[in-house]
C-alpha cells in the first residue's frame, strides 16, 4: 500500500472510492454536506430512514452513479465524535481496509478532516489510519495454490481544510516499518510447525540482524550445557530438533550500560505437552506456542529501525516440547543457570521452564528490567477472556510505566497479583520448587515460577495465551494472530 496526503476538494477525487467518517448525531459536517449536495441529498434520505450506521467500523456503501468521479462513496461509522480516539480510528480503518479489498478497490481517498470538533492531532490521526489499514488487511496465503491477493494499492489521505497547520505532508516510513514488524510476527505464528521449528526461528533471527546494528548470539546445546541451562535442555530433549537460546543485542546507549531492558519470549515451536500429552483438540493450535519469541523478533526489527537511546536485549527461549524415548519425565529434577532446582510435576508446564534459564541469563548479564512474553496458561482465558492480556510483575513502578504506555497504544492489559502467599502452591519436597502449582490460580503460579528467576531485576510477565489470536475479524485484527503487545513494548522502550 502506498500512502499520500493531498489537499483537494471532494469533486476532484478520482480514486475507486471516497471514504468519509460518519459520526453519531452529527451528519452536518462540512465534508458530508458537500458530498450530500453532489449526490442529490441521498445521504439525508438514507439518514432519515436510519439506513446509515455510526457504530464504530460500520460501513455504508453508496454508488455515486457518475455524480462523483469516484464510483463509490463509503460512510464509515466512527461513534460519538467527542469520544473519538486513535485506537478507534485504527480499528475503523482496519474494517474499512478489508471492505475495500472485498470490493476489489485499487485506490481509495480517505477524508481526514471533520469539523474540527475533536482535538486529535493530524500526525497521530494519519498514523492510526495507515496502521489500521496495514494491520487490518493482513493475509497469510503462503501455502495457498490459488492466491487472492489484496487489490488495494493506493491510499490518498485527503485534507479538505485549507488550514495548513492541519498538515500537508507526512513521513510514513516509521509507521509502515512498525506495522510490517507486527505483520512479520503474525506470519511467524501462522507458519506451520514443520517449517517454523527451532532452526526456522534461528533463520528469521539471522535475517533480521543482517544489515542492521543488531548483534546475534546463538547458544546451541553445547553452549547451553556449559552455562548450566539444564532446564531448557530438559524441555527440548524429547525432540529431534534441538533447543536453542538466541540473544539479539541492540546497544542504543553505549555510555550508559545500566539503561537496559531485556525482552524475553517463550519459543516453543510446538507444544505437544511432552509425556503429559495434550488431548487432540488442545494440541491443535500449539504451533502458536512460539508467539512470545515471534513478538521479540518483531520488536527487535522495529527497534533496529527506530533506534531508541536504550540498550535492548531480545532473548528467544526456543524448544520443541515432544514425547519420545528421550523425553523428560514427570519426577525429573533439573537445575537452572542461576542454581535453583526444579522438579518436573508436569511436562506440559514447559513455558516457565524454558523462560527460567532465559531470565537467569539476562540477570547474569546485568539486565535491570525484564519483560517476558509467553503463551503461558490456558487458565488466563478463564480469568480474562480474549479482551485483556494478563500482566504480572514484581515492581509496581515499572508496571505503572508499562500500563501508561499501553494507554496510548490502545492495547489492553490487566494486572493480576503476585503475592508470596501463593508460592506455597508450588513448593516441593525434593527440589527448590516444582513447575506446577495445582488447579487454583494457575496463571498466577505460572507467572510466579518465572519470577523466581528474575533476581533483583524489575520484571513484568505478559500471559498472551488468549489475546495472541483473534477468533474473528475485529477492527485491525483479522481472524488469527494479532501480534499483541509489540506496540506497547516499543512505546515503553522509546519513552
Ligand atoms: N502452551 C500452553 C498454554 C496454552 C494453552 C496456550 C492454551 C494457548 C492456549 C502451556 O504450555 C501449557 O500447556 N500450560 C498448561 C499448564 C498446566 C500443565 C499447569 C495449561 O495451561 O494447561
Ligand atoms: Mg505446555
Ligand atoms: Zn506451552
Amino acid at each position: 500500500m502506498k500512502f499520500k496526503i493531498l489537499n483537494s476538494s471532494l469533486i476532484e477525487l478520482n480514486t475507486d472510492s471516497i471514504c468519509i467518517p460518519y459520526y453519531k448525531n452529527n451528519n452536518k459536517n462540512t465534508d458530508l454536506n458537500s458530498v450530500n449536495n453532489l449526490i442529490d441529498n441521498l445521504i439525508d434520505e438514507l439518514d432519515a430512514k436510519k439506513q446509515i450506521s455510526s457504530d464504530l467500523g460500520a460501513i455504508t456503501n453508496i454508488y455515486t452513479m457518475n455524480k462523483l468521479k469516484s464510483k463509490q462513496l463509503i460512510l464509515i461509522g466512527m461513534g460519538e465524535e467527542k469520544e473519538l480516539n486513535y485506537e478507534k480510528i485504527r480499528k475503523a480503518s482496519g474494517s474499512l481496509g478489508r471492505f475495500l479489498n472485498n470490493m476489489k478497490n485499487d485506490s481509495a481517498s480517505i477524508i481526514i478532516s471533520g469539523d474540527g470538533n475533536n482535538i486529535l492531532e493530524f500526525n497521530k490521526t494519519v498514523n492510526a489510519i495507515s496502521q489500521g489499514l496495514i494491520l487490518g488487511t493482513y493475509k497469510y496465503d503462503k501455502f495457498k495454490t490459488n492466491k487472492k491477493p489484496n487489490t488495494l494499492e493506493r491510499i490518498d489521505l485527503i485534507n479538505t481544510q485549507d488550514d495548513t497547520s492541519y498538515g500537508t505532508s507526512y513521513n510514513f516510513e516509521e509507521i509502515i516499518n512498525e506495522s510490517d514488524s507486527i505483520n512479520l510476527v503474525r506470519n511467524l505464528i501462522n507458519e506451520p510447525p514443520n517449517y517454523m521449528n527451532p532452526s526456522g526461528l534461528e533463520n528469521v533471527a539471522k535475517d533480521i540482524v543482517e544489515n542492521s546494528e543488531l548483534e546475534l548470539t546463538v547458544l546451541n546445546v553445547k553452549e547451553m550445557k556449559d552455562l548450566g541451562m539444564e532446564v531448557i535442555l530438559g524441555v527440548g530433549q524429547g525432540s529431534k530438533n534441538d533447543p536453542k537460546m538466541i540473544i539479539i543485542n541492540y546497544n542504543g546507549d553505549k555510555e550508559n550500560k545500566a539503561n537496559n531492558i531485556a525482552i524475553i519470549g517463550k519459543g516453543i515451536t510446538f507444544d505437544s505437552g511432552g509425556l503429559n500429552l495434550k488431548p487432540g483438540m488442545s494440541m491443535r493450535t500449539m504451533k502458536q506456542d512460539m508467539s512470545g519469541s515471534a513478538i521479540v523478533l518483531g520488536v527487535m526489527k522495529a527497534i533496529a529501525h527506530q533506534k531508541p537511546k536504550k540498550n535492548v536485549m531480545g532473548i528467544l527461549a526456543i524448544a520443541e516440547n515432544m514425547p519420545g524415548g528421550n523425553a523428560q519425565r514427570p519426577g525429573d529434577v533439573v537445575r537452572a543457570m542461576n542454581g535453583k532446582t526444579v522438579e518436573i510435576g508436569n511436562t506440559d508446564a514447559e513455558g516457565r521452564l524454558v523462560l527460567s534459564d532465559a531470565l537467569s541469563y539476562a540477570v547474569d548479564k546485568g539486565i535491570n528490567n525484564i519483560i517476558d512474553i509467553a503463551t503461558l496458561t490456558g487458565a488466563i482465558s478463564i480469568a480474562l477472556g480474549n479482551e485483556y492480556t494478563g500482566l504480572f510483575g514484581n515492581d509496581q513502578e515499572f508496571i505503572d510505566k508499562f500500563l501508561i504506555s499501553s494507554k496510548s497504544t490502545g492495547e489492553k492489559f490487566w494486572q493480576l497479583p503476585v503475592d508470596k502467599n501463593y508460592s506455597k502452591l508450588y513448593k516441593n519436597s525434593i527440589a527448590d520448587i516444582e513447575n506446577i502449582g495445582g488447579r487454583e490460580a494457575g496463571s498466577i503460579t505460572g507467572a510466579m515460577i518465572i519470577g523466581e528467576f528474575a533476581g533483583n531485576a524489575s520484571w513484568i510477565h505478559l500471559d498472551i495465551a488468549s489475546t495472541i489470536t483473534s477468533p474473528k475479524d475485529v477492527g485491525y485484527n483479522p481472524k488469527g494472530p494479532t501480534g499483541v503487545s509489540v506496540r506497547t513494548i516499543l512505546n515503553l522502550i522509546k519513552n
